[in-house]
């Protein structure tokens, strides 16, 4: 007799159905030329709610010329997740691997300013369509030191990351923000070093939301697996296991059977991804890897992580309480009290160039459009606006609402950026309503 695996709700018979009814995603990274073969988008479309672009979405694919940005794949993707009813998850902003030629031959702050462009174009143009980003990919060195990897974007300032998460948010507000690593698979040096990380991240207030965990898995698991998650998700995160594969053999199944249960056991643990939809599809190729042999049979690992999944309990609808919520840096100037609107501007600044991100608050009457003014100090320049239409470029510079954020009823916060050259320190926005 089979025995009923669920903890209320009926079992799902794919992955993507049974995830979700424990309020997840499970999801497969997806090679976009690869839409196109039915054998795959059958199995594709029927087993998963969420995707990750394989390649598509990487720095060399989609800014292949500096400032020339080519977003058609991706798009592609994300189209395909829409019309399906899946989610998508952002790979990956940055990342040391996979750069433009253009990008590996600069440095310092020009490129600082490249990179936090990169992160804000891309960032701004799938706005509202990506649940997750992998902000910053693999920053940190493999073996015992715990600290980050040598890298041309390390070298532009220790703060590379934290500068790159602002800008993700400043963006693109609602996407959960995430770091994502491998050999972090249990309690380690190298994931001792980026929790550390995490925990000043959120103590300081920098915008982070999740901690991705590859687990590119060989043929066995750490015993602490579980416990690494949870230590995470007890700083304030939420945590996800994002290129799930796993080396054939004996174990196969079982590993991947005990890397659902560690999430399904993490109430923060949200979703898991596979990294390929068929053995045949992966990156290591001998190593049939994945959930799906190259005919497109269920393996037994399949029938472990379905198991797991309906066995699991579902995500509690009222978040755990035990780390507080953190809070936003607090605004380099005090919104005024005045006028029909008012605004206020936080920075993020590194050597020769800054991101603003500039909130705006309707006063009690509501708008229906809204203009801020902003004095640049001397010798500061905006290069790039968001969410906003910007008039001039240096001195004062007006920036108008557009057409989704003109509206606001009383109360209610929009929020644009805009990136300089220069120093934005000491900048005062003034709000005027309409
Ligand atoms: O598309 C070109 C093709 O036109 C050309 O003929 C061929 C010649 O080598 O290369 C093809 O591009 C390859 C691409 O995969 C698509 O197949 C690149 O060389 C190859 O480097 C690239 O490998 C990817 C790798 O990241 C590097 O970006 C893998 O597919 C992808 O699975 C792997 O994914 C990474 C994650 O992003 C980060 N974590 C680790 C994970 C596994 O390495």
């Amino acid at each position: 007799m089979t025995m009923a695996m669920t903890t209320g709700a009926s079992a799902g018979t794919t992955l993507g159905a049974s995830a979700a009814e424990k309020g997840r995603y499970f999801g497969a990274a997806v090679a976009v030329n690869k839409l196109s073969n039915s054998t795959y988008t059958t199995i594709l479309n029927r087993e998963f709610n969420s995707v990750v672009a394989e390649n598509e979405m990487k720095w060399a694919s989609n800014e292949p010329q500096q400032g020339v940005f080519n977003h058609s794949s991706g798009d592609r993707l994300v189209s395909h997740a829409q019309a399906n009813g899946m989610s998508v998850r952002g790979h990956t902003l940055l990342w040391h691997a996979q750069q433009p030629g253009w990008a590996q031959g600069m440095s310092g702050s020009a490129l600082r300013s490249a990179m936090i462009n990169h992160v804000t174009q891309v960032a701004t143009h799938y706005r509202g369509k990506i649940h997750s980003w992998d902000v910053v990919n693999e920053a940190f060195a493999d073996g015992g030191s715990g600290g980050r990897r040598d890298s041309n974007l390390q070298r532009t300032g220790n703060d590379w990351i934290e500068a790159a998460f602002r800008a993700a948010d400043a963006a693109d507000p609602g996407a959960k923000l995430c770091y994502n690593d491998y050999n972090t698979d249990g309690i380690n040096a190298k994931s001792t070093g980026i929790y550390n990380m995490v925990r000043d991240f959120k103590s300081r207030g920098v915008p982070i939301d999740c901690v991705g965990f590859q687990s590119h898995l060989g043929t066995s698991l750490a015993s602490d697996y579980q416990a690494n998650l949870q230590r995470f998700a007890d700083l304030g995160v939420d945590v996800q296991i994002t290129e799930l594969d796993v080396m054939t053999g004996g174990n196969q199944a079982n590993i991947f059977g005990a890397v659902t249960r560690a999430c399904m056991n993490v109430s923060r643990c949200t979703g898991i991804t596979v990294w390929g939809v068929r053995d045949c599809d992966s990156w290591r190729g001998s190593d049939n890897a994945l959930l799906f042999d190259c005919n497109g049979n269920k393996k037994a690992a399949y029938t472990n992580v379905l198991n797991a999944l309906n066995a699991g309990p579902g995500i509690p609808t009222t978040p755990p309480t035990t780390t507080p919520p953190p809070t936003d840096p607090p605004p380099t100037t005090p919104p005024p009290t005045t006028g029909g609107c008012s605004a206020s501007v936080s920075l993020n600044s590194w050597n020769g160039g800054f991101v603003a991100s500039v909130k705006v608050t309707a006063g009690s009457a509501g708008t229906n459009g809204w203009n801020v003014s902003v004095t640049l100090p001397s010798g500061a320049g905006v290069t790039n606006t968001w969410s906003a239409t910007a008039s001039g470029s240096s001195g004062t510079v007006r920036f108008a609402s557009v057409d989704y954020n003109s509206r606001l009823t009383a109360g209610q916060v929009a929020e644009f950026g805009f990136q300089g050259t220069g120093s934005g320190a000491g900048m005062t926005p003034t709000c005027t309503a309409s």
